[in-house]
């Protein structure tokens, strides 16, 4: 097997880094994003190689059997993957780089040559351990519950008992008088104090993703892919691999950033989030939703949008199920040659994914100017004639405003119910993803219009046109 000299390798991890940071900054914006991901795979392309033809890499032959065995599964997957189930995949793909911390910790720990290290080298080599196994625990369990939550397998809304911060901080510190054991131990023997830590660690990940509603998955998912970064930081403190520790500090760095922005865009306090709700949670007794539900048919709607000046249409994560975008894109054309003003309402959590909406709206080539943020159109709901709320439901839910009892309350909507009338477009009266009831179903100008929502979309359509 060839074997690289070291001065060789460090200029590829060198080369490997550079072309993570450029896939990381052209991922910044839509026109340069496939550019930025072009990178990020030649960059890991010449890690991998690097890396696995390194000096005393052994079984270089079954590395990359395991190589060429996990790129099929992974291909396979990957082109399988609908957009909407993007999110899932993301946490599942977290929780493994939890697991490899865990296990490399471990080997790294019961390594026959790391029982030879002296002195201060041995002791910050037994930290690294302890740190690396304790964030990849965490991540692990966490990314798995994220996991469920998204797939609708766990109970989307937040599990929360009294005094569940208080046993967090029992855990906390019990971790840390098992860390202060562990780093006494001589040889292997504090492999027990080890195992304990990792249990109580994979139960801290579970209990704090638990305690976490519906509405706040944005935050966690970005949350993990930060902890997912440190925990690979951390694997390659133990492993002495340079870009391993780089490669985990631009993704935990930049998954820290990407929670601070999806933070301050839902009004939460990211230490609130981080550390599983706390402070955070619903006060007194749910508003009981006043009104009552009417609908219109297709017919009655399209008439209402024949009269109609201003049109705004709020997408959610429903459009992306029924795949809608283009049915609304021609119906909004449609619109336009008739001398009306179509515009759309983002929210930024909008579907399951960070900019779930413009990639979707993109793919459908509606142009960038008539797609607005929730802040620059909120003002002007109040001269809008029409709302046309498409398979979203959270991003539009009053309570949010108004009902301190619900666990979305704070969090900024896109203020539809201002509008002349809102037409809401889903299957179903059920919840949103937060679990929240809607009372915008109820009010006095809004109607339901049942169906999937591009069915219905060509339904109009045909009336329209
Ligand atoms: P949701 O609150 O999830 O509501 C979507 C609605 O779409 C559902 O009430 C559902 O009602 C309807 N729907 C589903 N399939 C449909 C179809 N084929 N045709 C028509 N309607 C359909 O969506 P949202 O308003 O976009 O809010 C997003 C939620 O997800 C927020 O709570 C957000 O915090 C959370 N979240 C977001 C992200 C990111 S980063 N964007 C990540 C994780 C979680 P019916 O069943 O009655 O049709």
């Amino acid at each position: 097997m060839i074997v690289i000299a070291k001065e060789i390798q460090t200029a590829a991890y060198l080369f490997a880094s550079i072309l993570f940071i450029l896939s990381l900054g052209s991922l910044s914006s839509q026109e340069s994003a496939k550019r930025g991901v072009f990178y990020g795979i030649i960059g890991m392309a010449i890690a991998i190689i690097a890396t696995v033809f390194g000096q005393g890499v052994a079984g270089q032959t079954y590395i990359i059997v395991a190589i060429a065995i996990a790129s099929v599964i992974g291909l396979m997957l990957a082109r399988k993957v609908e957009m909407t189930s993007m999110p899932q995949l993301v946490a599942i793909l977290h929780s493994f780089v939890g697991l490899a911390a865990v296990l490399v910790g471990f080997g790294s720990y019961m390594d026959p040559h790391t029982q030879t290290i002296e002195g201060a080298a041995h002791s910050i080599h037994l930290v690294e351990v302890f740190i690396g196994i304790f964030i990849g625990a965490i991540t692990f369990t966490g990314s798995i519950i994220a996991w469920g939550k998204l797939e609708g397998k766990v109970r989307s809304k937040a599990l929360v008992y009294p005094g569940r911060h208080a046993v967090n901080i029992i855990l906390l510190v019990a971790c840390i008088v098992l860390g202060v054991l562990f780093a006494q131990q001589e040889g292997t023997a504090g492999l027990p104090y080890l195992y304990i830590m990792t249990g109580i660690s994979s139960f801290i990940g579970i209990m704090l993703v638990m305690a976490i509603g519906g509405g706040d998955m944005p935050v966690v998912v970005s949350m993990l892919n930060s902890y997912s970064g440190w925990a690979a930081s951390a694997a390659g403190f133990m492993l002495g691999n340079d870009l391993l520790i780089v490669t985990g500090a631009l993704v935990g760095s930049s998954g820290a950033i990407l929670s601070i922005h999806m933070c301050h865009a839902m009004n939460r306090s990211f230490v609130s989030v981080i550390l599983g709700g706390f402070g955070n949670g619903p006060v007194g007794v749910a508003k009981a939703i006043e009104g009552e539900v009417t609908s219109l048919n297709h017919e009655e709607v399209a008439a209402l949008l024949k009269e109609a000046k201003s049109i705004v249409i709020v997408p959610g994560y429903g459009m992306a199920v029924a795949k809608a975008q283009y049915p609304i894109y021609d119906m909004v054309q449609t619109l336009q040659k008739a001398g009306k003003k179509v515009r759309f309402a983002i929210h930024p959590v909008a579907g399951r994914l960070p900019g779930h909406m413009n990639v979707l709206l993109a793919e459908a080539n509606v142009p960038y100017d008539i797609v607005l943020e929730m802040d620059e159109i909120n003002e002007d709901m109040p001269t809008t004639d029409v709302v046309m709320v498409i398979g979203a439901n959270d991003v539009v839910n009053p309570s949010a405003q108004d009902d301190p009892a619900s666990s979305i309350y704070g969090m900024p909507v896109i203020e539809v119910w201002k509008a002349e009338k809102v037409i809401i477009m889903k299957r179903s009266m059920s919840a949103g993803y937060s679990g929240e009831d809607n009372p915008l179903f109820y009010k006095p100008n809004s109607e339901m219009l049942y169906g999937d929502a591009k069915m219905s979309v060509e339904k109009l359509l045909t009336f329209l046109k």
